[in-house]
């Protein structure tokens, strides 16, 4: 069985991740969506329950995708669930550099796993997390850019965040 680990902070999932998701589980037996620690990203607005929860709120129509979540070496997890891939979306040329370094370190870590870059379809080139989450906490509408099964639970969670700062200020 070929398995497919799709890793990110996923805080929260995009419509780009989503698609990405889709494309890789046409690809192999088994995608893992994994939500896992970026040590550059502190600040997190989910927590990583919620974060696994709105994930397979959106692929529970992909029989083949399961949810779950490390805090650990991606290319140890990789070794302990015998993945043969590692599945990332490439938006543009400045997401190449960091994420050519990234495959570079995880190949020289684990030899038998293939990092797959898929490109971003051209409608979601300028998607991020922290684009949705600038967009939604100034009171913005993201509906284009998550999916609607989580819309509603994204915009008041981060229109929260709004009303907190409001607060403070
Ligand atoms: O969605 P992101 O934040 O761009 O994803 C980056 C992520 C989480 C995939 C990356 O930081 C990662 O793989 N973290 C796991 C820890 C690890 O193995 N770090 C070394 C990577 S070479």
């Amino acid at each position: 069985m070929r398995i497919a680990v799709c890793p990110g902070s996923f805080d929260p999932v995009t419509v780009g991740h989503l698609d990405i998701i889709n494309r890789a589980s046409k690809l192999f037996d088994k995608v893992i969506v994994l939500v896992s620690f970026n040590a550059s990203k502190t600040a997190s607005s989910f927590m990583i329950t919620e974060r696994m929860q709105m994930i397979r709120s959106v692929t529970g129509h992909l029989d083949n995708v399961v949810v779950d979540c490390n805090e650990g070496l991606l290319a140890e997890y990789l070794k302990q669930t015998g993945a043969c891939a590692i599945v990332k979306g490439l938006r543009a040329v400045s997401d190449f550099e960091y994420e050519f370094q990234m495959a570079l370190a995880n190949k020289k870590l684990y030899a038998d796993a293939e990092t797959v870059f898929l490109t971003t379809s051209s409608e979601n080139m300028y998607l991020s997390s922290s684009v949705v989450k600038e967009i939604a906490s100034l009171g913005g509408d993201i509906s284009g850019f998550v999916p609607p099964e989580i819309l509603d639970f994204i915009t008041e969670r981060l229109a929260g965040n709004i009303r907190n700062n409001e607060r403070k200020s």
